[in-house]
């Protein structure tokens, strides 16, 4: 894969991105709809390397929202499966790329035996400092705002913590990896031009950048578009140009 460095350019620290296409780019082919689930898993490498090269520290990926439960019982399972598959494949290139492996999520609702594969896959990469990789499966924004709101219940009660005194910071802490900044840019392939329940609390400033590409046809060549196109732009959180650019 050829590895062109954006030179100098502000390359995002964090970055978030909603993979949507599969069922499309294999409808389009004449193909079920997991051929494109399938055809995803290369993309997913493919981005993970490029993140690597270019020095982001964290890389979010959403795999299955919170909502795809509601789609046709054979597509869930399949999808199911493929998890299993790939990371079970995959892990051991991760650990040998130095990467570090996340699931972020309630995964409880998933099978024992995947849930097993995903602690001891975390569990194997968890000494590595590359590129962290959080992939975020059965995860949602509002799922993870609501968890982090009974937490703070929970204290309130146990008469830790007074209600008024509840701060952003007491919010942001009680999500499900406080550890990690916010993203700095979001990536949704597919052409729909909307957050679908991902990072609703982290992404309040997160640059947005949107493409038609279906996600098993995206690659080095998007993701560096969407980098260039990040580092041109102005983040101001707030305040006005004049006192972001002193
Ligand atoms: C994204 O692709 C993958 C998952 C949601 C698991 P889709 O399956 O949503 O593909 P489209 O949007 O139907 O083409
Ligand atoms: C968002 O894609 C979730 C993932 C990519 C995992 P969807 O394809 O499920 O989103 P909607 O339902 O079209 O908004
Ligand atoms: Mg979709």
């Amino acid at each position: 894969m050829p590895s062109r460095k954006t030179s100098r350019e502000r390359i995002p620290e964090h970055v978030a991105i909603i993979m949507d296409g599969n069922g499309r780019w294999a409808q389009n082919r004449g193909k079920p709809r997991h051929a494109g689930h399938r055809a995803g898993v290369e993309t997913v490498r493919e981005v993970m390397e490029v993140c690597g090269q270019q020095g982001v520290r964290i890389l979010t990926l959403f795999a299955f929202s919170s909502e795809n439960w509601r789609r046709p019982k054979t597509e869930v399972k399949m999808l199911m499966e493929l998890f299993f598959t790939a990371l079970n494949r995959e892990v051991r290139r991760m650990k040998k790329r130095n990467v570090r492996l996340r699931i972020i999520g309630d995964i409880s609702a998933f099978s024992n035996k995947l849930q097993k594969l995903i602690r001891d896959s975390e569990r194997l990469t968890a000494d590595n400092d590359g590129l962290l990789l959080q992939v975020a499966a059965n995860y949602g924004g509002r799922w993870d705002i609501t968890q982090a709101a009974r937490k703070l219940a929970a204290r309130a009660v146990a008469g830790e913590l007074r209600p008024e005194d509840i701060t952003e910071e007491d919010m942001a802490a009680s999500l499900s990896f406080p550890d990690v900044p916010d993203p700095d840019l979001f990536i949704r392939t597919g052409g729909e031009m909307r957050i679908s329940n991902f990072l609703l609390w982290q992404c309040a400033y997160t640059e947005l950048w949107f493409c038609d590409t279906l996600w098993p046809d995206f690659g080095e060549r998007e993701l560096l578009e969407a980098f260039h196109d990040y580092a041109g732009r102005q983040r101001r959180f707030g305040r006005i140009a004049e006192q972001v650019e002193e």
